[in-house]
């Protein structure tokens, strides 16, 4: 099939970090393509939570200034460079978040290149250039609206139960029997819970309240025990009494930083793992949290995750597939012109799964 291929696109380009107001609508030329690059026509994006954090100057991770926001969207080829091998026009593809990071060990210069932000411009635009090297086929199983939750949310949510090549698997491999305590229902904890109970393990989960929507999604997603931490302080104490003979969960993943891995540290039981990905409870004076030699008394790894790799984003594309799992999406999806909308829903912490943009 052939496409018609415009000389311009519209883009929204982070300008500044001072609010929405520096969240701007542009129109540029699509450059010509180099011999590796494809270009794909975007038809969503997805949001994270990193997105309102860096146009709120609260992201902790070097940011570029200007650039073209957010890590994850999905599109179809519509163009491809005269050495592309991969891809052929008409495919439809999503992409790594950190586009040099194909396999093995991250490191400083592959963190750098993280679209959206990073070194690498993101997915907020009605047409984007990227190297084949960084793209993926997106699980066929999926529109791209779903697609497009995958590559941030859904890698690190991989990350943190089935590690990398270089992570011991007897650290950080699910096991079926295994417990997992996540926290709230956004992006990664929902994924996490997914991937867990696939898995064959029990999911202890968190949220902020007692009923509604987010309990009865939990339950539907095979959440075993929820525990409303607005409610309950001690809800690490909580989770690990109620595991078998209190001994505490195999895996906690904690996305509330600081301010949570206390208690994360309490649910864990004797050399289990506590996985640090997030920092949403972070209220700007939380310190770094809980001194490390609390890990010593029950020999607990406590291991940050950092997205992850191409080939991680393969594994998990190739599990949702086969398993036909389905990214949960918020039930309102925005317009490419409600870009600023869709952001401050977010920040209003008015979703329940993933906000997506869909691009025409
Ligand atoms: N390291 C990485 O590679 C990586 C990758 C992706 C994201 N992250 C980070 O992980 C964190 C989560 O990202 P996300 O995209 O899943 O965020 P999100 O979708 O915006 O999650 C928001 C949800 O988290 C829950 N929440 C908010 N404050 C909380 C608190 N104090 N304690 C427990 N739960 C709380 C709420 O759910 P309830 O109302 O149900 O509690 C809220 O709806 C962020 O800090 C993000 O930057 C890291």
């Amino acid at each position: 099939m052939a496409y018609r291929i415009p000389k311009t696109s519209a883009q929204w380009a982070v300008v500044g970090q001072n609010g929405l107001q520096d969240l701007q609508l542009q129109e540029v030329t699509i450059p010509p393509l180099g011999d590796h690059d494809c270009l794909i026509k975007v038809e969503a994006v997805s949001l994270n939570f990193r997105d309102i954090a860096i146009i709120r100057n609260q992201y902790p991770l070097p940011v570029n200034i200007p650039h073209i926001p957010t890590s994850d969207g999905a599109g179809t080829v519509v163009a491809v460079g005269a050495r592309v091998k991969s891809f052929k026009v008409g495919d439809k593809v999503s992409a790594t978040i950190t586009p040099i990071h194909l396999a093995g060990r991250i490191d400083f210069e592959k963190v750098s290149s993280t679209l959206g932000g990073g070194g690498t411009d993101g997915w907020l635009r009605q047409y984007a250039t990227y190297e084949e090297q960084g793209l993926v086929p997106i699980p066929r199983n999926l529109s791209a609206i779903q697609a497009s939750a995958l590559p941030g949310a859904g890698i690190s949510a991989w990350n943190t139960l089935y590690g990398s090549e270089n992570t011991s698997s007897a650290v950080t491999r699910i096991k079926p029997g295994d417990i997992v305590l996540t926290q709230g229902t956004g992006g990664v904890s929902l994924f996490v819970i997914q991937l867990a109970v696939v898995a064959g393990a029990t999911v202890i989960a968190t949220t902020s309240t007692s009923s509604g929507k987010k309990v009865e999604l939990l339950k539907s997603l095979g959440v075993k025990h929820v525990i409303n931490y607005n409610e309950d302080k001690n809800w690490g104490e909580t989770a690990k009494r109620l595991t078998p003979n209190g001994v505490g969960v195999d895996h906690v993943v904690d996305v509330g930083g600081a301010n949570t891995l206390d208690q994360s540290l309490k649910a864990v039981r004797f050399e289990g793992t506590v996985s640090v990905v997030g920092f949403l409870a972070d209220d700007g004076n939380s310190g770094s949290g809980p001194g490390l030699m609390s890990t010593l008394a029950r020999a607990i790894t406590v291991r940050g995750v950092l997205g992850g790799s191409k080939l991680q984003l393969e594994e998990l594309n190739r599990a949702v597939e086969r398993l036909d799992l389905k990214p949960v999406i918020d039930e309102k999806v925005f317009e490419f012109s409600e870009a600023r909308e869709a952001y401050q829903y977010l920040m209003e912490g008015r979703h329940v799964g993933k906000v997506v943009i869909k691009v025409e």
